[in-house]
């Protein structure tokens, strides 16, 4: 006789439990334990519970390799889900496995876990084993698979509404519930001010502040005050949420003939615009990506939208806008506005360049590169690596809610109908032109933070905490990738052999990039060295970089004027006409600023069970290896937290950044 002991244990979470019968069967390689009841005195499957039962059989069964779970509904009409974390096995001989589960088991659902060690499938040379892998990519690929969401943009998840969601990659009670909650006050909180309704301008740009009077941040407050300061204008840039967007400029682009004349003043006498060129002291921010796109339609009336060019001077480490153009096309409708115009003449300026970069964030920086390329990274892996894949141990916990909030993003936002196309200036069809342009510009390098930084010459350009602290995360999430390729791929033949990555990628190159060889992202992994590149990218995207354009919505959008979705009048095309009473027409009406700040607000909440970055509580890992890199990775980013913290304490609220500050950043893209 030989007896098993199992530790079964339960998730930790509101409905994780189940008062249905659960099953077990263990098998090893010299046989199977016969199917038992899991029943102890009281409840088995409560959230939480850790229970331990024995299983005896026959003979000893070997190595133990798979644990089958049978769930059984002690009522039919009643049966409840069970979540299971994981169960471990004692042998006879005092031997332990661990079966990682993580998942929901429902109705009559059978599942068959596999022991926890990672094993890429040239690892594994058991037919059982190599049999599980298969029928377990089979189900999946059932289960998730592709649709096009627009012509031109990468392929997304084929279902058309969060009901059609596989359970286990849905919102957890307490995630759906707080997100609820937020919609339905927003919602109630408009009404009753009689905003929902009002096509009308604001009266006074002062009763903006009336809406979510109760949902303010320090930064928001800030905002407030310095909107109109060209200091606060050129920070956005580096540290708001679109700071991907300035390059250093060399040369004056012919379609910008800005003149030394025109520059004259905020340059200073002691220099020329030719010598800050040269100095390397002159960047550009160029919003051509906009040209041709189309405007929509908000409350019936057509919208306008402008493809602007923004000069900027460093001088010491203060960065100021010197000349704006709202046009790629110079002439004299086209004037170069500066700081020197009369004061409403800039201001409208200055706001048509926020509300540029508005379209440019929400369909560029924000949707197609963090949450579309996010979705297509998680359906990939679902699809294409088994449990048991090191690299589906690796990535999985980066893909939380994704699919989920991606869903719910083209139901409710990205669609005909929808946020987007009545709030924003795009509307619907803009958005798809917008997101095809952005697509078939899409590059891998792009993608690689230090690279991107690279191509665009920002390196000297002081207090840019977007890059210093971006580029720390980068450096600890490659260092962490590495450690784990390293532990599974041998060499380079590995990588190559590994058929299980190479469909991953090539699902990525195809449903992602639809197989645009320009975008330098690869088709196959040829070394390991690129093989923890494209890792990195995929984390990184992940989480770090959709905080950094995700986190600060609301604290630079409650304030409308700072970030407008859209514009009611053409850009000016003389200087002196601008007053205060067409600034207020030229901005979004009453009902569409609210639209807007409702959906900022309800994506920049702090979930009810987010996970930080570096955090994994699913241990999908059971080895020592990856556990003590899980280590060294929350370690390194501690530190990078710390310093974070002591850099920002001398500055006022307004220009602290902590959008990238680890314990802040969200370890998937689930909002
Ligand atoms: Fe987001």
């Amino acid at each position: 006789m030989a007896t098993y002991v199992v530790h079964v244990v339960t998730g930790n979470f509101l409905f994780s439990g189940t008062i249905d019968s659960i099953y077990l069967t263990l098998v090893g390689t010299d046989g199977e334990s016969p199917q038992t009841v899991l029943d102890n005195w009281g409840p088995d499957f409560y959230p939480g519970a850790k229970r331990d039962y024995e299983i005896t059989c026959k003979n000893d069964l070997g190595e133990i390799l798979l644990v089958r779970l049978k769930k059984e509904p002690v009522f039919s009409v009643l049966s409840t889900s069970w979540y299971c974390n994981f169960v471990k096995v004692t042998s006879p001989q005092g031997k332990g496995y661990v079966f990682p589960c993580y998942q929901w088991i429902e109705g009559h659902e059978h599942v068959e876990l596999r022991e926890g060690t990672a094993t890429t499938p040239a690892m594994d040379i058991l037919p059982l084993l190599q049999d599980w892998r298969r029928k377990q990519l089979a189900q999946r690929q059932a289960c998730y698979g592709w649709k096009v969401f627009a012509k031109g943009v990468p392929y997304c998840l084929d279902v058309d509404s969060i009901k059609e969601l596989d359970t286990n990659i849905k919102f957890s009670f307490i995630k759906l519930a707080g997100f609820s909650k937020i919609s339905r006050e927003s919602k109630i909180e408009l009404k009753l001010k009689g905003f929902s309704d009002s096509q009308e301008s604001w009266e006074e740009l002062e009763n903006i502040k009336d809406i979510f009077w109760f949902n303010k941040t320090d930064v928001s407050v800030a905002v407030m005050d310095d909107w109109k300061k060209d200091e606060f204008f050129a920070y956005q840039f580096l540290n708001g949420v679109n700071p991907t967007m300035i390059q250093r400029c060399t040369k004056i682009p012919p379609n910008f003939p800005v003149t030394q004349e025109m520059v004259a003043k905020s340059l200073g006498d002691s220099t020329t615009l030719q010598k800050e060129l040269e100095k390397g002291t002159i960047f550009l921010v160029d919003y051509r990506i906009l040209e041709g796109v189309s405007a929509g339609l908000n409350n019936g009336h057509q919208q306008y939208i402008a493809a602007p060019l923004c000069l900027l001077h460093l001088s010491g480490d203060k960065l100021m806008p010197i000349a704006i153009q709202l046009s790629q096309t110079p002439g004299p409708e086209a004037p170069i506005f500066l700081p020197s115009d009369p004061e409403w003449d800039w201001i409208l300026a200055k706001t048509w360049v926020r509300n540029a970069d508005f379209h440019i964030h929400q369909a560029l920086s924000h949707l197609l590169r963090t949450h579309l390329l996010a979705e297509v990274f998680a359906i990939a892996t679902l699809r294409q690596l088994p449990m048991c894949h090191p690299l589906y141990k690796l990535l999985i916990p980066h893909m939380r809610y994704t699919l989920h909030i991606n869903t719910l993003a083209r139901e409710r936002l990205a669609s005909r109908g929808g946020v987007f196309d009545r709030a924003t200036g795009t509307g619907f069809d803009g958005l798809a032109e917008l997101l095809q342009k952005g697509t078939a510009a899409l590059t891998f390098s792009s993608l690689c933070l230090p690279e991107e930084l690279e191509a665009r010459g920002v390196s000297s350009l002081p207090k840019y905490y977007y890059r210093d602290d971006g580029l720390k995360i980068w450096e600890a999430v490659e260092s962490f990738v590495s450690g784990i390729v390293d532990l599974y791929y041998e060499n380079d033949n590995s990588v190559r052999g590994d058929f299980e990555l190479q469909a991953w990628i090539d699902e990525i190159f195809t449903k992602g990039f639809l197989k645009q060889e320009s975008s330098g992202i690869p088709s196959s992994f040829n070394t390991v060295k690129e093989l923890k590149k494209f890792l990195t990218m995929v984390i990184y995207t992940s989480s770090a970089q959709h905080a950094a354009v995700n986190s600060g919505q609301y604290d630079l959008g409650a304030w409308m004027p700072n970030f407008p979705p859209s514009m009611r009048k053409p850009p000016p095309k003389t200087k002196g006409t601008a007053n205060l009473e067409d600034y207020k027409d030229t901005i979004p009406a009453i009902n569409t600023t609210c639209i807007i700040l409702s959906t900022l607000w309800v994506l920049s909440a702090p979930s009810a069970d987010m996970i930080p970055l570096g955090e994994y509580p699913d241990e999908h890992f059971t080895e020592t290896g990856p556990k003590s890199l899980i280590e060294n990775f929350q370690g390194c980013l501690s530190k990078i937290s710390k310093r974070i913290e002591e850099r920002n304490k001398p500055f006022p609220t307004i220009y602290r950044y902590t959008y990238l500050d680890p314990p802040l950043i969200e370890n998937s893209i689930s909002i």
